[in-house]
């Protein structure tokens, strides 16, 4: 029997943690720093973490150091790392040349209450990429920059409504949270204003006919926000055609076209989503790969939507120019991190290369469900990867899955306890994933990376069949 599937020795009194799961078991017996550290952090943070998708049952690893796909917890263990900083680390943990950037960068001071040469070469670098980008503003977040993108457009078109597509994540300012994981109706989520969400539309994400519906009943919206891959980076994948009829919609109806490109920016292809598919937005939010795996993010697009940001475009056009103070926008370290990442984007085969690592990955993994016989499926685009775990039970074969052939909500829906047991049966072989047991794969995850992930599904499906949740 493979080691790591040996019976676990459960303490006296039986249960660990509210559980006689021999998977959780073995977690605890290779994390006690991290069980140690979880408990001290339970105390003073709201369920001991600091953003919602880090939360684990019983409790996530605390990482000590990471370098290219893999990370370290604090009781040594190794980790293949397909969370990947969600979604910033294209180039891997401490890619070298980055990591001397941000040191020279460090050395230089953090934050000089003025302009610097590094913001400027930070905005060549994204329009070298970005023919849609004719001007930038930095934020800190892809929160705030998405926050922006709609500002601006109701700034800009002088109209209050927004379109956005079920399941689709902007981040978690007040127009941003219903329809995300819940509130599909559009009613206000603790904390909202009512007003805030009733000037939402949500509509079904890939239906053409419904965003038609939607522009004919109201004419006050100013722009459309969307995932230009799907939801979650194509867990729910939008066909490439509907950017294109959605692009003409908008310029039917007048309502500018705003692409969250937080995550698909400069990993779909260098040139992000936009690139991929040949769809030129109004607007673009950037997060994440922006900043080279530091904070900062941006708003870019269209120059006369970008000059309501102008002193002097608005003095002249004598409109009221939208306030943007931000203490750490375009902080020179971070410019320093994204300047040199996306640079080497634009100058080596890095996106090519974690994309069609994630291809070989799915195959992989697919291999497994075949040969064991699990009735699940690995899916996705470019450097990403997603698991289906089929709610209705479908005959299906998962070297052959097509998402489009199952619904937004069969495509979601992950049994809550299987997909934390196996969540964490994955950490006790060395994997991790996101929550939703997928993630995405960097320029330096290898074949031998891919290889051990193999063996660790296999031997984390198995331990769930023996544990009968299979
Ligand atoms: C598509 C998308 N938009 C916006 C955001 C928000 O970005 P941030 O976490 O930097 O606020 C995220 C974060 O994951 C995202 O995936």
């Amino acid at each position: 029997m493979d080691a790591s599937l040996a019976p676990v020795t459960v303490p006296p009194g039986g249960q660990i943690g509210g559980t006689n799961s021999g998977i959780v078991a073995r977690y605890r017996a290779k994390t006690p720093g991290s069980a140690e550290l979880a408990r001290e952090a339970a105390d003073l943070l709201p369920s001991g973490i600091a953003h919602d998708s880090r939360h684990v049952d019983p409790y996530g690893v605390y990482i000590e150091r990471a370098s290219g796909a893999h990370k370290w917890d604090v009781d040594g263990n190794r980790y293949i790392d397909y969370f990947g900083g969600h979604g910033a680390l294209i180039l891997g943990h401490c890619n070298p040349t980055v990591t001397a950037a941000v040191a020279d960068a460090l050395s230089k001071g953090t934050q000089f209450g003025a302009s610097h040469g590094l913001e400027i070469a930070w905005a060549r670098a994204i329009m070298r990429l970005v023919p849609s980008v004719e001007r930038v503003r930095f934020t800190s977040s892809g929160t705030e920059a998405t926050l922006m993108a709609l500002r601006l457009a109701r700034a800009f078109t002088g109209h209050d409504r927004m379109m956005r597509f079920k399941g689709h994540f902007h981040g978690w300012h007040d127009h941003m949270t219903s329809g995300y994981t819940n509130h599909f109706d559009g009613s206000a989520t603790p904390g909202v204003l009512d007003g805030v969400a009733s000037a939402v539309t949500l509509v079904a994400p890939g239906d053409i006919e419904a965003v038609r519906a939607a522009f004919a009943a109201h004419n006050d919206f100013a722009a459309v926000i969307l995932e230009p891959t799907g939801s979650s980076f194509g867990q729910v994948p939008l066909r490439p055609e509907f950017l294109h009829e959605l692009r003409s919609e908008c310029d039917r109806a007048g309502v500018l076209l705003i692409f969250d490109e937080v995550v698909t920016g400069f990993r779909a292809t260098a040139g992000g989503a936009q690139g991929a598919y040949g769809v030129r937005p109004d607007l673009s939010s950037f997060a994440k790969i922006v900043a080279g795996g530091m904070p900062g993010a941006a708003v870019a697009g269209r120059r006369d939507i970008l000059d309501l940001l102008d002193f002097e475009a608005m003095a002249k056009s004598g409109r009221e120019k939208i306030g943007h103070p931000g203490t750490f926008n375009a902080n020179p370290v971070s410019a320093a991190a994204g300047i040199t990442c996306l640079g080497i984007l634009a100058d080596t085969d890095a996106v090519d290369t974690a994309t069609a690592t994630a291809g070989r990955l799915r195959h992989a993994l697919n291999e497994v469900l075949a040969e064991t016989k699990t009735p699940w499926a690995v899916y996705g685009t470019f450097s990403g990867f997603h698991l289906f775990m089929n709610p209705q039970h479908r005959a299906i074969d998962p070297l052959a899955f097509d998402p489009f052939e199952c619904s937004m909500a069969e495509l979601k829906e992950q049994p809550k306890h299987l997909a934390s047991r196996l969540r964490v049966a994955l950490l006790t072989c060395g994997i991790d994933t996101n929550g939703r047991i997928g993630g995405f794969t960097s320029a330096t995850h290898t074949d031998a990376d891919i290889a051990e992930t193999a063996v660790g599904w296999r031997e984390a499906i198995a331990m769930l069949r023996a544990e009968a949740e299979l």
